[in-house]
């Protein structure tokens, strides 16, 4: 699914020899080189600041915080994605409410975040959260529409989008502010837990990096109620190399994804049709024209979907559902009040979904050997 070790090697000397450049300072909390990344991390993303925090899940967080997310406020966001996405809405003391997902990019449908916002289930919505699922930006022309004429911030899940760009804005740059991880399986990905909230609003930089330094201005002085959620020094050094690569590593991921698309049309694989079928089983992704994508992964629609993985690892090839569950069907979220068949496409998503081996260093061969696998277990 994903071999780590082979970005590893050809980079080792270079993190390794920042990595030893921290302990020689022995300044392991914040300080230049964090600050360093910060920058770098603006620069990459077309933002004005951004601020380094201890994962992605933080990152949403304090995103949300900053943004001025207060107990008892609705936050819009999808039901596809991640568990972070809504439980960092619960841990801003709001509610998650959900609207469905675009069928063919399994990102949330600005037309029904509309619907929502005009019936009568809004109460206190103050901010609305798409995601950039699986490195493609969600419809941020619409977003941005939706947050203006309605008053809301709006906050993007970045984490699996660096370098994702919607009509040429990149991932970060779009909303109010956003959240990066840069968990060790993300296309930029630390050595451990990392994360950062980019925002163009200099204000709310500030108000960020007192939040995650226990809302301290100054030493021992503490404004409001935050939390330790630094970024480290050793992870912002590792991450400061490989940010040099992340445009390289996206095209290879990017023209990975073209391979995966030309080798199952050459194998006959491709469903015409909405529902896939047996003689026509795979759906490959859709990319909007007006999207960047960089295919933090590869995800298909397969048809006898689990039967399907089962074979795959028998062979030893790793696929990954994202996500099994809808988030409006996870037992912790069963006070909201949702129901099966309130957001059918989200559902239908986690039924059909597969996410195949996607990183930049794959090869032709391993690629073609998953299709070739995939045409077997059909035939
Ligand atoms: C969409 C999305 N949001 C938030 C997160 C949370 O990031 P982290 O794992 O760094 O806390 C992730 C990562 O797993 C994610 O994929």
């Amino acid at each position: 699914m994903l071999d780590l070790q082979r970005q590893y090697r050809q980079i080792r000397n270079e993190v390794l020899a920042a990595i030893e450049r921290v302990c020689s300072s022995q300044k392991y909390i914040l300080g230049a080189g964090v600050e360093g990344f910060e920058r770098e991390l603006s620069e990459y993303c077309g933002s004005k600041e951004s601020v380094g925090c201890a994962s992605g899940t933080d990152a949403l967080w304090l995103a949300l915080l900053a943004a001025g997310v207060q107990p008892g406020d609705q936050v819009l966001t999808t039901p596809f994605s991640f568990f972070a996405s809504a439980s960092a809405i619960v841990r801003a003391e709001a509610r998650p409410v959900f609207a469905d997902i675009d069928p063919q990019t399994f990102n949330l449908d600005p037309e029904h975040a509309e619907l929502f916002l005009n019936s009568g289930r809004r109460d206190r919505l103050r901010a609305l959260l798409p995601v950039h699922l699986y490195g493609q930006s969600a419809d941020m022309d619409r977003f941005q529409e939706l947050a203006k004429s309605h008053h809301l911030a709006l906050i993007e899940d970045a984490a699996q989008a660096i370098g994702a760009r919607w009509r040429g804005s990149r991932a970060g740059s779009m909303g109010a502010c956003a959240a990066f991880s840069f968990y060790p399986t993300k296309n930029l990905s630390a050595y451990g837990d990392a994360g950062a909230v980019t925002t163009n609003d200099a204000g709310m930089a500030a108000h960020l990096q007192r939040l995650r330094n226990h809302g301290s201005p100054s030493r021992y002085v503490h404004e409001e109620f935050g939390a330790n959620s630094r970024l480290d020094a050793i992870q912002a050094a590792i991450l400061r190399v490989k940010l040099k690569y992340i445009e390289e590593w996206n095209n290879a991921r990017r023209l990975r994804a073209e391979r995966y698309d030309q080798l199952f049309t050459e194998a006959g694989l491709l469903a015409r049709n909405a529902q896939p079928e047996n003689s026509a089983p795979i759906r490959t992704p859709y990319t909007s024209p007006s999207a960047h994508h960089v295919f933090h992964q590869y995800v298909v629609r397969a048809f006898r979907r689990d039967e399907l993985r089962e074979f795959l690892a028998a062979r030893q090839i790793g696929t990954e559902v994202y996500y099994p569950i809808p988030l409006h069907m996870q037992p912790c979220f069963v006070y909201l009040g949702y129901r099966e068949g309130d957001f059918p496409e989200a559902e239908r998503a986690a039924r059909e979904v597969l996410a195949l081996p996607m990183f930049p260093e794959l090869t032709e061969q391993e690629q073609k050997w998953v299709v070739k696998s995939i045409a077997d277990f059909y035939c």
